[in-house]
């Protein structure tokens, strides 16, 4: 998982060193300046090279979904975004390793909260929660989305590997309970199933949109088996990994058979 980010971010660096500015249209740090106008925190940070560890920082943001969406740094870490003057756009904006800043692990809950109420109040209600708030030794938001969010845990190998970490190691002073670490493992892959069914539905969905085909009653059953799937990965933030399982076989069945009535519908000779 940090290997595949590494290499993007390699990938992403190479772009900035080799492509110079105004060389195409499409140049990545040009199509960032357009859609972050006037917000200093991009428009700064994406022209810092020194020191690299801030600029690798930037990189992460930039090929992160929440750049897609149109969060700005200021959303997660404040500051104030109008400021061209590098401290008074940094007001308030304090060290990760500070009790006191919004980034701090024990805080990312609250920080995230705005934008992620479902699963913030799923992970709120959990042991692990309670644990980072006392004693700082549960996992927190980055501990599985990486430092800038960059990252959703994809494989069930993958989950495994970061439940087994804290669960089943000698490293760790929790007593081994290897079978947390196999319910993740099976959770994660029912949520990939789901996601598959999800994705593929939504694309017939979209043709059959094309086509002009009628499939209202297919899009309300979608629905329902959308919520099924949020709520699925919800319930992975209380480690409630049955429930996990529940929801998302359930959104698969029900999803696929929305998606094979729609292809018999969208290609009734196949
Ligand atoms: C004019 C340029 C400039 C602007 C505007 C700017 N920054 Fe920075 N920022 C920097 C530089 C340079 C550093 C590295 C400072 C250092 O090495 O101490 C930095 C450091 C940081 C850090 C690390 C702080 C730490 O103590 O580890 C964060 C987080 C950050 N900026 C976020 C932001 C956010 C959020 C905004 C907008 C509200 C913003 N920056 C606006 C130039 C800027
Ligand atoms: C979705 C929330 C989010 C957004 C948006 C975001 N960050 Fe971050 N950033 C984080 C988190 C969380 C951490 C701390 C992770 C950790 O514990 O290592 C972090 C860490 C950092 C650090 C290291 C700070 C330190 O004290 O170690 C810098 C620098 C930084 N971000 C800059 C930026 C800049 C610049 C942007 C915009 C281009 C940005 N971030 C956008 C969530 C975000
Ligand atoms: C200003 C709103 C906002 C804030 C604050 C915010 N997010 Fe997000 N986040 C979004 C949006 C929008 C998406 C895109 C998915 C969606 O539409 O729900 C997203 C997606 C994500 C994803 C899925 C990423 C992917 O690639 O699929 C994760 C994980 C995530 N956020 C974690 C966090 C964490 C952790 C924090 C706090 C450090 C945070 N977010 C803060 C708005 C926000
Ligand atoms: C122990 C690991 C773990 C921790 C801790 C964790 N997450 Fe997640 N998160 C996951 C997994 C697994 C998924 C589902 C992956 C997928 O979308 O395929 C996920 C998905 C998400 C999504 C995307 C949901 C969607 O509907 O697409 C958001 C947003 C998110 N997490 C936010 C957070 C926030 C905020 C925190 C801190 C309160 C947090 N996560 C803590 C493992 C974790
Ligand atoms: C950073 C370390 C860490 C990681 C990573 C971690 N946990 Fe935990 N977990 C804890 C701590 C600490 C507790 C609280 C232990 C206690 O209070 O008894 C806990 C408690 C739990 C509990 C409650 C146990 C009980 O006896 O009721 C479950 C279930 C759990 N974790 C599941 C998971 C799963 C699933 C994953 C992987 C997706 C995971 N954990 C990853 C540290 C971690």
């Amino acid at each position: 998982m940090k290997k595949k980010l590494l290499i993007i971010f390699a990938f992403t660096l190479m772009g900035y060193l080799i492509i110079p500015s105004g060389y195409t249209k499409t140049s990545a740090s040009q199509d960032v300046l357009a859609a972050f106008k006037g917000n200093n925190c991009v428009e700064c940070h994406s022209r810092l090279m020194n020191p690299l560890k801030l600029t690798s920082r930037y990189g992460e943001w930039h090929i992160s979904t929440h750049k897609d969406k149109g969060v700005s740094c200021d959303k997660c870490h404040g500051g104030d975004p109008s400021m061209k003057d590098e401290k008074k756009a940094h007001t308030g904006i304090l060290p990760t390793s500070n009790p006191q800043s919004k980034m701090n692990p024990k805080n990312l809950p609250e920080t995230c909260t705005t934008c992620h109420q479902q699963i913030v109040a799923a992970f709120v209600g959990s042991k692990h929660y309670q644990s980072l708030k006392a004693t700082g030794l549960g996992p927190s938001c980055s501990t599985c989305h990486q430092h800038m969010v960059t990252q959703v845990v994809y494989s069930g190998e993958d989950a495994a590997k970061l439940c087994a970490s804290c669960h089943d190691s000698a490293n760790s002073s929790l007593p081994k309970r290897p079978e947390i670490a196999d319910q993740a493992d099976e959770a994660m892959q029912a949520i990939r199933r789901a996601s598959l069914i999800v994705v593929w539905t939504n694309r017939l969905l979209e043709e059959a949109h094309n086509k002009k085909v009628d499939v209202a009653k297919a899009e309300q059953e979608m629905k329902v088996v959308q919520g099924l799937f949020i709520e699925a990965k919800a319930s992975f933030h209380a480690y409630n990994l049955d429930a996990v399982r529940k929801k998302a076989d359930e959104a698969h069945q029900r999803g696929t058979k929305i998606k094979d009535e729609l292809r018999a519908k969208l290609y009734p000779n196949q």
